[in-house]
């Protein structure tokens, strides 16, 4: 029998790893910057925190968990998203007791039981990040200006910024009202699922794909934000001016999470595939923290895609490093060669190199045949003669350059050449 991956998942081998090597690289070093410290929080949740938290009129509660009963009887779900298991964490270990604002991060693997098509998995990745403890308009300023420098800062210039409001709980009374009599009218023509959304949530219709020409008219939600909603999305806009973090506000973002309050953003990229032109969101969440059962505490965070800013990194052929290859590759010609490579090896390890050898018995040709498609940039060849000298040949593989050097200073001697390599300007 053979097997194959779960449908909607990837393997990610060596020469791709890389960039996600370097995706993360990046995340952690932003994070480091903007002071927001690392959370690993488990893979599956009991299932009742994403009803609570994501919300049970939502798509992705209905209709893309992964849920399970494990052998105990219990309902658990292998994570949608991050906020809620972040949230969940901050009460249960109170960190709520620390400075606020708690500000945190996580990257990692997410689940969504979603028609997999480009950009669009079900196991995908998210890098995202809380900040839990302050409703101050310059920290959701922040967490998105954070967000628009993690895709300029890894080579993406072409992400743009749309944020809205969606108000208090009182604003969004207001303009479900005015909402549900515009929509009355047109509710036999519009597609069955927000037939569905209009009876349970007709918020959720705004992010139809299908009834796009219907909504065309829509009221703005920006025209029901009370006084208070108002001006806190003005004092957000004014301070992403001030960061000149540039962004255009659409009023139909409301996003497919029910916790958000207020802020609502999402990153935009085209050439992915119309599913998935948002390749990061998030918004500022102010019940959730009491929702969950802690004290109550404003919150706001983002989630990145990191399957979508891989992918727009190769449709933009950003340049990632993405080959590795051993410094050194050691040959031996000879038992008593043989053995002492062993510890060679060891030492140029030791030392620092990145450093391989040949485990598969072969010749002297077929050796340096190896260390070629190895990729690596030296051959280090050590025979009986070189052994009673106590030296090793050195060769070059770019050049063909070959020369002996004592096995008191090989490594140093690589490690100067390595250099020259990389830097050949120098020194001359
Ligand atoms: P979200 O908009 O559901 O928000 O997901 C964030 C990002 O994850 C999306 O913009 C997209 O790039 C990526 N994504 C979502 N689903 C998939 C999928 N099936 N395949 C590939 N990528 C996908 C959240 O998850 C919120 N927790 C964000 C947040 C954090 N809000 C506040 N804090």
């Amino acid at each position: 029998m053979r097997f194959q991956k779960p449908k909607g998942t990837q393997d990610l081998l060596p020469g791709k790893v890389e960039i996600w090597q370097f995706l993360e690289a990046k995340a952690h070093e932003l994070c480091r910057r903007f002071n927001y410290r690392e959370i690993r929080t488990p893979i599956f949740e009991m299932t009742e925190l994403f009803l609570r938290s994501v919300g049970e009129t939502t798509d992705i509660v209905e209709k893309e968990m992964y849920t399970f009963r494990d052998k105990a009887d219990r309902s658990m779900t292998l994570r949608p998203e991050g906020t809620a298991g972040a949230v969940r964490a901050y009460v249960e270990n109170k960190l709520f007791a620390s400075v606020d604002p708690v500000k945190l991060y996580y990257i990692g693997p997410m689940f969504r039981y979603e028609r997999p098509q480009a950009g669009r998995y079900r196991q995908f990745h998210q890098f995202g990040v809380e900040a839990i403890g302050s409703d101050d308009p310059a920290l959701d300023a922040e967490v998105i200006a954070m967000g628009y420098r993690f895709y300029r800062e890894v080579g993406l210039n072409d992400v743009r910024v749309e944020i809205n409001s969606i108000g208090n709980a009182a604003s969004r009374a207001s303009y479900r009202k005015r909402l549900e009599d515009f929509l009355a009218p047109k509710l036999p023509s519009l597609c069955p699922d927000c037939q569905k959304r209009f009876l349970r949530n007709p918020l959720r219709v705004l992010d139809c794909k299908k009834d796009v020409e219907l909504l065309q008219d829509v009221p703005s939600i920006l025209d029901s934000l009370d006084e208070p909603s108002r001006r806190r999305f003005d004092e957000v806009r004014a301070y992403l001016d001030e960061l000149a973090v540039p962004y255009a506000v659409n009023c139909r973002l409301v996003r497919g999470l029910d916790y958000y309050t207020h802020t609502a953003f999402e990153y935009k990229a085209g050439g992915i595939g119309a599913a998935a032109d948002a390749v990061g969101g998030g918004g500022r969440y102010d019940g959730l923290v009491a929702e969950i059962g802690g004290e109550d505490r404003p919150a706001v965070g983002f989630g990145i895609g990191l399957e979508r800013v891989v992918a727009l990194l190769e449709t933009r052929n950003v340049d990632v490093p993405v080959d590795r290859f051993p410094d050194v590759y050691l040959i031996a010609v000879g038992e008593q060669a043989s053995r002492k490579l062993v510890s060679l090896l060891d030492a140029a390890r030791a030392a620092g190199l990145s450093a391989d050898r040949d485990y598969m018995g072969r010749s002297l040709k077929a050796q340096l045949k190896a260390a070629d498609r190895s990729g690596a940039k030296i051959a280090a060849v050590l025979g009986e003669d070189e052994l009673d000298r106590r030296q090793i040949q050195l060769k070059i593989l770019a050049t063909g350059e070959q020369y002996a050097v004592s096995l008191d200073r090989w490594i140093d001697e690589i490690k100067n050449r390595l250099s020259r390599l990389e830097h050949p300007e120098e020194g001359r």
